[in-house]
């Protein structure tokens, strides 16, 4: 069974990918998280993570469902982690992070897939990003083809240099960079509610036909890249930045 969580689309698109090359279904997280609960999940096949990588680790709310899931079945975990350049040593977590759930850390595989993060840095241009997911489509393709044949998952060594900041600058970000408050619309929000209801951290209430943010947002662009009229700014610098969201690289069934 593969997992998917993704805030951009891009980690969605790699579950995919995987899904077809090893003839498994791909299930939301993203549900999963919104929902709540304690969610048992059934596979004889091992279960696969596919997730962004945020401030060099896993995304707490992907660690914070697995825990509360019920595995059935299989009791190998494999992880993929999207990242526009480094997971740091997020192989840490997990394997920890398995530990406590009797399941067998299979590997973790890193996929460069482009950079979501406008809050914060400068995007590439669309046909940069068009070449970056056409590279990263072999290397899933490898993925999909190790966990067929059971084999564990390396992780390139080349995303995987930045272990300082995985154990001390996450927390950083987590205290001192996730704040909403910069968030805001503009006039071209018509009030569809889309941002809402897709949140997975129910952080967006609509109040007079607008957003308003609740302030316990993880950043994952979700509601900036995928509002359909691009509506959504964070603070100032953003005006003059993409809105990223996968679906926007427009590549249809082309990559299949
Ligand atoms: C809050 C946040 C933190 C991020 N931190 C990292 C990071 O530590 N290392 C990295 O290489 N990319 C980082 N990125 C980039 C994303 O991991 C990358 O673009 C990912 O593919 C987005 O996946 P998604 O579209 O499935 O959400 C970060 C993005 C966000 C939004
Ligand atoms: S998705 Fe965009 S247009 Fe729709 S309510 Fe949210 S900000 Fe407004
Ligand atoms: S409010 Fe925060 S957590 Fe919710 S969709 Fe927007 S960026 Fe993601």
């Amino acid at each position: 069974m593969i997992l998917w969580y993704s805030g951009t689309g891009n980690s969605r698109f790699a579950a995919e990918q995987i899904a077809v090359g090893t003839g498994e279904r791909a299930v939301s997280m993203n549900d999963l998280i919104r929902e709540g609960g304690k969610p048992e999940l059934s596979s004889a096949l091992p279960f696969v993570f596919v997730f962004p990588t945020y401030a060099w680790r896993p995304p707490e709310c992907v660690v914070e469902l697995i825990k509360r899931i019920k595995f059935r079945g299989s009791s190998h975990a494999y992880f993929i982690m999207t990242a526009s350049g480094d997971v740091g040593d997020s192989e840490k977590y997990l394997r920890e992070l398995c530990e406590t759930k009797a399941l067998l850390f299979m590997g973790l595989g890193a996929v460069r897939m482009p950079q979501n993060y406008a809050a914060r840095f400068e995007l590439a241009t669309v046909e940069e990003d068009r070449q970056t997911v056409q590279a990263a489509v072999p290397v899933l393709r490898e993925i999909s083809k190790t966990i067929l044949a059971g084999q564990p998952l390396d992780t390139d060594p080349e995303m995987a240099k930045e272990t300082f900041k995985s154990h001390h600058l996450n927390g950083y970000f987590k205290n001192h960079m996730n704040s909403d408050r910069p968030f805001r619309v503009t006039d071209r929000c018509t009030g569809c509610g889309q941002c809402s209801e897709q949140c997975v951290m129910h952080d967006i209430v609509m109040q007079d036909g607008r957003p308003v943010w609740q302030g316990h947002c993880n950043h994952c662009m979700s509601c900036y890249g995928n509002c359909p009229t691009e509506a959504i700014e964070f603070g100032s610098k953003t005006e003059k930045r993409p809105k990223y969201s996968f679906f926007k690289l427009d590549f249809g069934p082309s990559l299949r």
